[in-house]
């Protein structure tokens, strides 16, 4: 038996284990662990970047065909900015590429590319290339695949609490109308539905300043391998663990006839 016949087969009895009706319809990814898996390789840290494009475009089309409908991932943070400028410069560089070399297959395969984050400081060809890219898979149906640039969550609450601020000031909204609806209506995300799961790879157990208003509710999955070496297998896993929760969102778990003494002895 082949390598990746054993691989298939093993994928195959994932599959099987997952409930099509219970799918996480939106999934965020912390893609972590980039720069170790090249540094235990004695590789420099840019070759662990390049090795997660090819992993992210797995998953992509691993969530599109199992169902899923949306899938964001973080790509890089407001404090990626400290690295050092060689880092940066590659990663820029990389995004540029990427798209360049893979927006044809997005738009065939009716995905709608978003890039969320201030995209302010980043040089003019890559915001050239983004706008491009929105604006040609605008309206496109079939997934959502959101790419957080730039981005971090006290940031964009900041934003909105600015915007609403201000709003108040000039009469346009009275801050009584300000509620959880009208904030996400000044969100980067807005428009899009929270995440169900979040998975971060590389055992990880932080945020890390990652859609912090939007992750409220949602269920976390750590994976211990590193973002260059998860695949289908990991992903399909994390999608099983998440149905073996039961999703409470701070109430009880509601079941057919229970009565009330039965529901107050749940937590
Ligand atoms: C985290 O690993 C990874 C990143 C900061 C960059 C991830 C970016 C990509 C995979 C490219 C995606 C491209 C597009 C266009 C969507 P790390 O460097 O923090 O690793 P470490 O924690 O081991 O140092």
């Amino acid at each position: 038996m082949t390598l990746e016949k054993v691989i298939d087969d093993k994928i195959a009895d994932l599959l099987m284990k997952i409930d099509k009706q219970k799918l996480p319809k939106h999934i965020a990814i912390i893609m972590d662990g980039n720069g170790r898996w090249a540094s235990r390789k004695g590789l420099p840290r840019s070759f662990g970047h390049k090795q997660g494009v090819s992993v992210l475009k797995k998953i992509l089309k691993s969530a599109k065909n199992l169902g899923c409908k949306v899938l964001t991932v973080y790509a890089f943070s407001t404090e990626n900015w400290t690295r050092p400028t060689k880092e940066v410069n590659f990663l820029i560089n990389l995004f540029s590429e990427v798209l360049k070399n893979e927006i044809k297959e997005i738009h065939e395969e009716s995905i709608k590319i978003k890039f969320v984050g201030d995209l302010t400081p980043f040089p003019k060809n890559l915001k050239e290339i983004i706008s491009s890219s929105e604006s040609l898979t605008k309206n496109n149906n079939k997934f959502s695949f959101n790419v957080c640039v730039n981005y971090g969550g006290r940031q964009e609450i900041v934003k909105v609490a600015k915007e609403l601020a201000l709003k108040s000031s000039t009469g346009e909204i009275n801050p009584s109308e300000i509620n959880e609806e009208l904030f996400n209506s000044e969100l980067l995300t807005r428009g899009i539905k929270d995440p169900e799961l979040l998975i971060r790879t590389s055992g990880e157990k932080r945020i890390s300043n990652f859609l912090l208003w939007q992750l409220a509710y949602s269920e976390i999955y750590i994976s211990d391998v590193l973002w260059p070496e998860f695949n289908e297998h990991e992903f399909l896993k994390a999608i099983i663990d998440y149905q073996s929760r039961t999703r409470r969102f701070g109430g009880i778990e509601s079941l057919p006839n229970e009565s009330l003494e039965d529901s107050q002895s749940s937590s």
